[in-house]
């Protein structure tokens, strides 16, 4: 009969072979995959490293292994995600939601706090994190959560109901006609360029929803719609990628609103454009 590979053995494969896939934080990513077939936390793992796996578990955490080395992004490996203060079910039908995001988010927040009841759009909402998030973080919010992806909306349902959390949701092409009034129209759009999608990691260029990616005009249309949507002194709130918080800036100025600014995420570049309409 052969020997049981312990934890710790198991651990260190895993860490090689994440490795040799190209995976950074391959032992970190191993401790996570390990933890959750396991059904321990990291500490439990370090505390009980000589544990001898019964097939099953090194079974489970194997296929997790594979999936991740095939460069599937570990948020769908894993299935959920942290995100601000709730997690997320997370997988291939919707953007696995970022922390850069999380700073688009702590922005919307700081625009609606002085209202009660404020009514805020989530344009292209994926999983439904900016549009749940707020939800949580401002109860008195009542959020509608927009998607051209059914998939994309059929996780934020799923997502809403397993935090417990009411937005209305709806499908539809934010370019189209869009009913309501907004105090607030918060997103996350599609902002990677065409050109750019092959300098991409393999996790987003080849298991992402390449619509949740690449929307060629989708940002400016945005801003544009949300015109049309805000009530006076309402708010645009928009994360964008990597140098295009200038030029959009500028834009949303030619557009009619007021008072942009642009702020930065946490590794300090420029991150989310906010402006207000008159
Ligand atoms: C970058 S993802 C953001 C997802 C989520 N808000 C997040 O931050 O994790 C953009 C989302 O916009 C949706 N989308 C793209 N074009 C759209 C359009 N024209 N109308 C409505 N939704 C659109 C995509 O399906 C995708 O879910």
């Amino acid at each position: 009969m052969s020997e049981a590979v312990t934890l710790r053995r198991a651990l260190t494969g895993a860490d090689e072979y994440l490795s040799r896939r190209g995976i950074e934080r391959a032992r970190f990513e191993a401790e996570l995959i390990f933890s959750q077939a396991l059904g321990l936390s990291r500490i439990q793992l370090y505390m009980d490293l000589d544990h001898p796996l019964t097939a099953e578990e090194r079974g489970r955490a194997l296929e997790s292994v594979e999936r991740r080395g095939k460069r599937e992004p570990l948020a769908y490996v894993l299935g959920e995600w942290g995100f601000r203060r709730l997690t997320l079910k997370t997988d291939a039908r919707a953007l696995v939601p970022r922390p850069e995001t999380e700073i688009l988010v702590e922005r919307a927040l700081t625009l609606i706090e002085q209202l009660e009841q404020p009514r805020v759009l989530d344009a292209g909402t994926g999983s439904g994190a900016i549009a749940l998030a707020i939800a949580d973080e401002h109860p008195g919010a009542r959020v509608v959560a927009l998607d051209s992806s059914a998939e994309a909306l059929d996780l934020a349902r799923e997502n809403a109901a397993a935090c417990g959390l009411e937005i209305e949701l709806r499908q539809g092409d934010l370019r189209d006609e869009v009913e309501g009034e907004f105090d607030l129209v918060v997103s996350n759009p599609p902002y990677v360029l065409p050109e750019e999608i092959e300098l991409l990691e393999p996790e987003v260029r080849d298991w992402e929803p390449r619509e949740a990616l690449v929307g060629v005009g989708v940002p400016e249309a945005v801003a544009e719609r949300a015109r049309e949507l805000l009530v006076p002194g309402g708010w645009l709130a928009i994360e964008l990628g990597e140098g295009q918080q200038a030029a959009y800036a500028a834009l949303v100025g030619d557009l009619g609103y007021e008072a942009a600014t642009i702020t930065n995420d946490l590794t300090g570049r420029e991150r989310v454009v906010v402006a207000r309409w008159p």
